[in-house]
């Protein structure tokens, strides 16, 4: 381990906020929580489709993606998902920084993970999307044939069938996805950014 006494870190003279004024717009973390299957990536990448037309700075970091390379090697035990979602907090802080909307696809389960990533950042930085989806929906939806291999006891661990999921007790936003398109939810998170100012609303 490295001594961290020794650290000194470097103040640097362009800051977040010259940033964020150069993109014209904030920079935050779109903090996706939800079961597998619950369409956290989907909608993600349809709220930065939309975004990208209308010229903002933005990144997705999704579970599957980030679990190839930066988090390869982390299993689904918890400490290891604790470890996933601290380095997908760190990372994302990094983002914010440079003045990107990034949003994170992780299931992140624990509650008191997700808080550990909101406490790094500044207040309103951290916006929880919580995609309340119930868990027979996303067992039938079974995108990656997944909950099938869970429930045949081939994948220990899996989310909501042998591993816990805590919901969110106040998300900044709920999307109730069952019988919505994609569209639609993902205007409901354009519309709150835009409310909260977040992005221009024009
Ligand atoms: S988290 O719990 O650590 O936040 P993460 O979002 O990175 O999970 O990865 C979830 C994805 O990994 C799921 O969408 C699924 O495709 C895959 N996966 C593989 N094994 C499991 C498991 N035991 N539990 C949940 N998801 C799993």
């Amino acid at each position: 381990m490295a001594e961290v006494k020794y650290i000194i870190p470097h103040g640097h003279t362009i800051t977040k906020e010259n940033r964020q004024a150069l993109k014209g717009h904030k920079s935050c973390i779109l903090w996706y929580t939800g079961l597998s299957g619950s369409g956290k990536s989907t909608i993600a990448n349809k709220v930065e489709e939309k975004m990208f037309d209308m010229g903002f700075h933005t990144y997705i970091l999704d579970g599957d993606n980030v679990r190839m390379g930066l988090n390869k090697g982390l299993t689904f035990s918890d400490d290891d998902r604790k470890e996933n979602i601290r380095r997908i907090g760190e990372v994302s802080k990094l983002f914010v920084d440079a003045g990107v909307i990034v949003g994170t696809a992780f299931i992140s389960p624990f509650r008191s993970d997700r808080e550990m990533a909101r406490s790094i950042m500044q207040e309103g930085e951290f916006i929880e999307v919580f995609v309340n989806t119930p868990l027979d929906v996303c067992e039938q939806r079974d995108p990656k044939g997944l909950y099938k291999k869970a429930r045949a006891g081939e994948i220990k661990f899996f989310t909501g069938i042998d591993s816990p999921y805590e919901a969110p007790e106040k998300p900044e936003i709920e999307i109730l996805s069952a019988g919505r398109t994609v569209d639609d939810c993902a205007d409901e998170v354009i519309a709150w950014l835009k409310e909260k100012n977040y992005i221009p609303a024009e």
